[in-house]
């Protein structure tokens, strides 16, 4: 699904550059659920936006089902992260002014789907994650679990093959984490996705089949399932 070629990331600050990660090679196979794990700072969302193609690497590939993702423009890279790649944040990240159903609709009417057929698939999707009851709820009317949940159904709303979260339960206590894992887990299973899933907490970690650990701009597998 994704195959990671010496990749490094520097950033240029004002003092210096940081040297973040050099040289990582790696692999993911298709249906694999992956934990990312390592402290603060040491480079996992960065590691994640470059897998999700929503920055360029300063050296190194990625092939995205074998298709050099680091050549292409910004247009077609758009393209691509919208047809295959979907995303969950930390802090949710849904429109404030508008309702569940409206958040998960957005990414298919960019998509060009009719507004009828996407407000069924958008239900649709509610309903896997449990919300039926409150597709008309604006975020603010939600529990942080449930806000999770809906950003869980937008990521799902184009049918993606490769779902990355960056620390999805770490705005939520662990009962309602757990759940959100759990869930994460059995639409990765029913949906036939591979995953990834970045996290410093080991309980996290605990869910996953494979997990990396990211330390001083490395990174290597600590276990496999
Ligand atoms: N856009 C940026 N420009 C400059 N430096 C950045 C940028 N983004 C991240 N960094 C730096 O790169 C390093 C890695 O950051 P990153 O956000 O990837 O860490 P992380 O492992 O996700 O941390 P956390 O667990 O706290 O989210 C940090 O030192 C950070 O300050
Ligand atoms: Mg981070």
């Amino acid at each position: 699904m994704l195959e990671v070629k010496d990749l490094t990331k520097d950033y240029p600050l004002p003092e210096g550059v940081l040297h973040v990660f050099k040289g990582i090679d790696f692999e993911i196979n298709k249906g694999d659920f992956v934990a990312i794990m390592g402290v603060s700072g040491v480079g996992k969302t960065t590691l994640l936006n470059l897998l999700g193609i929503l920055d360029r690497p300063t050296r190194g590939k990625i092939f995205l089902e074998g298709e050099d993702v680091s050549r292409k423009s910004e247009k077609e890279l758009a393209e691509i992260r919208n047809q295959k790649i979907g995303f969950v944040f930390q802090f949710y990240h849904l429109l404030p002014e508008f309702t569940s159903l409206e958040n998960v609709s957005f990414p298919l009417l960019i998509k060009g789907v009719g507004r009828e057929e996407a407000a069924k698939r958008s239900s649709d999707l509610l309903r896997e994650v449990f919300l039926e009851e409150k597709i008309h709820i604006r975020p603010a009317q939600l529990s942080g679990g449930e806000q999770q949940r809906v950003a869980v159904a937008r990521a799902l709303a184009n049918e993606p093959k490769l779902l990355l979260a960056d620390e999805p339960t770490g705005n939520l206590d662990w009962k309602t984490g757990e759940q959100i894992l759990q869930l994460i887990k059995d639409l990765h299973i029913r949906k036939k996705l591979t995953s990834v899933v970045v996290t410093h907490n080991e309980k996290v970690a605990n869910f996953c089949d494979k997990v990396y650990l990211m330390e001083k701009g490395s990174l290597k597998l600590l276990s496999s399932k």
